[in-house]
């Protein structure tokens, strides 16, 4: 693999192009880049290509039909089997379904699902059409469905009955009714259910169980090439606004970043290997390294519908003893959890069957690192650290396994054809000394095929939010330095997103839920240091005296708010805490000083507080949290 640095290094756009040429163009291209329009990149530009073909019917016509795609695990204890033909065969039904209910190229289809094979099926039949789909995470709350499906314009969304979660049926189509109620979202004219739980379900006119479209569908559909710049789906993530932005993403420079850097960094042999990837296909991780990368690249995966804990936490140990799991890629949060619980509960399961550890989403701590290493891989497998966002893609900086030798807690290289840098306030590489670097921010300086290709609906968002701090690079979000030997250690982010579990959250968004709330005046959210989960959301409210004059006690209010954000945003929002302040730490400008609310929500002394245009407040907000009014 070290090979492929050095063809990188030779020349970039011929590697990056070597890269595209593993997979099948219904037209090849003769242009690999084209940055005239900087920071609209167009890559492999004047190429057609198919990326649904490519994740099924390129393997079926390579004679390996029979390879199994998928092993799915219900949560429940049920378990199915999808070959590459006959993934391919409902998805050509899938197809012909959306055909028929009026869905054409370009079209937006929301989508809103459980970890279940119909999932990666609707997202390849979108794909195969060349509609663009916008999938939402089935943890998102009716509220935030609704303003993504508004925002895109979706005119289809494809749900389910429900989906099994902590040995619960979580209700979904329920969740698509009330988003779309009272004339809401009248983009959509339709709405496909995929009955999986057979929880009661209401059905309007424009609802079509999924069963009945399919088996009303004609089994037969070619794929049709689209430009290599064709949209390929949408994805919304949070930023430092309220507002989540639609990240977007287009087919043929996305299909070659997701499927290289997933054969490259997990060391993929298709005919051997069994891939497992802990993620659900809401968040961008599901979308590249469940969905397109490792369909892309024929492997056998396993994909699981339910949480690591139930029917309890040996649960996961069982399904990587069960398939042989070879590769297997999940969160440091959940390493943290099971670190918690204590190491018999892995031990007790053949996990020999383990070669590739991956992680992502947040820093890994060195303790964790090792833990993962000895506990999980048994001393012998070999960890990959992956760093990068939505808006990248697909991993940025990791090891390759057996390149160099791997460190607990650093992400170490950027892949090769990725070109990244760390720079100070003002632009400039951070001086590498034989002690390493100060820490600066993470930058991307060249344009990479699977790099975003803009905020929907909005071009100015995408200029300023990436581009214009540092002209001509990709500014991250993150911090980093280097290290005595120029490897790379992640920081974690330097705005106002945080990280809890993995999940990115903005602390804008939150606080815009609560002030919704007719209680609440103002509110602060910042993220606090968690021991499992990363960081966890911590709320300053103040409330209005008017609207509380017969309200319940301070905790029952800080209990209602925080119901109130799971309704509003959803569980992964919920904070830890909420307390209740008469005033907020704020400087001469009005900016909230939320450095100073981090040390209190983290139980530390409270920093330097001259910058406050009221210095007292912080003495208040202490004096109130030692008399123990919290949540
Ligand atoms: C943010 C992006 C990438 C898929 C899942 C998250 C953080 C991600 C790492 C890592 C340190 C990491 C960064 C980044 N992050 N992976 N290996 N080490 N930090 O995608 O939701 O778009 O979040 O996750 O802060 O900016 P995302």
């Amino acid at each position: 693999m070290t090979e492929l640095y050095d063809l990188a290094k030779r020349d970039r756009l011929a590697f990056w192009a070597d890269q595209a040429h593993e997979l099948y163009w219904h037209k090849p291209f003769t242009k690999t880049l084209n940055w005239s329009d900087a920071p609209f990149a167009k890559w492999f530009e004047d190429g057609q290509i198919n990326a649904s073909y490519n994740c099924l019917d390129r393997h079926v016509l390579a004679g390996l039909g029979d390879r199994v795609a998928l092993f799915f695990e219900g949560e429940p204890g049920d378990s199915k089997v999808f070959t590459y033909s006959e993934l391919l065969a409902e998805t050509k039904k899938a197809a012909n379904a959306l055909i028929a209910l009026g869905i054409e190229s370009g079209d937006r289809v929301a989508i809103y699902m459980p970890m279940i094979p119909e999932t990666v099926i609707a997202i390849l039949a979108v794909a195969r059409i060349g509609a663009v789909h916008s999938v939402v995470f089935g943890g998102f709350s009716s509220d935030s469905l609704r303003s993504r499906i508004d925002d895109a314009q979706a005119k289809l969304v494809i749900t389910a009955d429900g989906g099994f979660r902590k040995g619960r049926a979580h209700p979904l189509k329920e969740a698509v009714d009330q988003a779309l109620q009272e004339g809401n979202c009248p983009s959509v004219e339709h709405v496909l259910v995929v009955e999986r739980t057979k929880n009661d379900v209401t059905f309007g006119p424009k609802d079509t169980w999924w069963h009945d479209a399919l088996s009303n569908a004609a089994t037969e559909h070619v794929a049709a090439g689209f430009d290599s710049e064709h949209p390929l789906f949408i994805l919304y993530t949070s930023g430092t606004t309220g507002k989540p932005k639609g990240i977007l993403h287009t087919t043929g420079g996305y299909l070659t970043g997701a499927s290289y850097t997933h054969r490259t960094v997990f060391d993929l042999k298709p005919n051997t290997d069994v891939y497992w990837c802990t993620a659900d296909v809401g968040w961008i991780t599901g979308h590249s390294y469940v969905v397109y990368g490792p369909l892309a690249n024929g492997a056998t995966q396993v994909i699981y519908e339910g949480t690591p804990d139930t029917p309890s936490f040996e649960r996961w140990w069982q399904i990587i003893a069960k398939y042989h799991v070879s590769i297997f890629y999940t969160a440091p949060t959940a390493i943290r959890t099971f670190m918690k619980i204590g190491r018999e509960i892995v031990e007790g399961h053949d996990l020999s069957s383990l070669r590739i550890l991956g992680s992502v989403g947040e820093p890994i701590n060195p303790e964790a690192w090792n833990w993962y290493k000895e506990v999980v891989g048994g001393s012998r497998c070999e960890i990959v650290d992956t760093w990068w966002q939505t808006e990248t893609g697909s991993i940025m900086i990791s090891p390759i396994p057996g390149a160099f030798k791997t460190k607990p807690g650093s992400a170490q290289r950027p892949l090769p054809g990725i070109t990244i840098g760390i720079v100070d306030e003002l632009g400039a590489p951070v001086e590498k000394t034989a002690e390493g670097s100060v820490a600066g921010y993470l930058t991307i300086d060249e344009p990479w095929p699977s790099m975003l290709r803009g905020v929907w609906g909005d071009p100015e968002r995408f200029k300023e939010t990436y581009w214009n701090k540092f002209p001509g690079k990709y500014f991250a979000g993150d911090g980093a330095r280097f290290d005595e030997d120029g490897d790379i250690w992640l920081l974690g982010r330097i705005d106002d997103v945080i990280k809890v579990s993995g999940h990115r959250l903005s602390t804008a968004e939150i606080e815009s839920a609560l002030v919704e709330h007719h209680w609440v005046a103002e509110a602060a959210v910042v993220g606090a240091k968690d021991e499992i989960t990363e960081q966890a959301v911590v709320a300053f409210v103040i409330l209005r005296q008017d609207e509380i004059a017969d309200a319940p006690s301070e905790t029952d209010i800080a209990k209602i708010l925080r119901d109130w954000v799971t309704q509003k945003i959803g569980a992964i929002a919920r904070p830890r805490q909420i307390m209740v302040v008469t005033e907020l730490p704020k400087t001469r400008s009005g900016k909230i000083m939320r450095r100073l609310l981090r040390d209190v929500a983290e139980g530390r002394p409270v920093g330097d507080v001259t910058t406050l245009a009221d210095s007292s407040v912080m003495t208040a907000i202490n004096d109130k949290l030692h008399l123990g009014a919290s949540d």
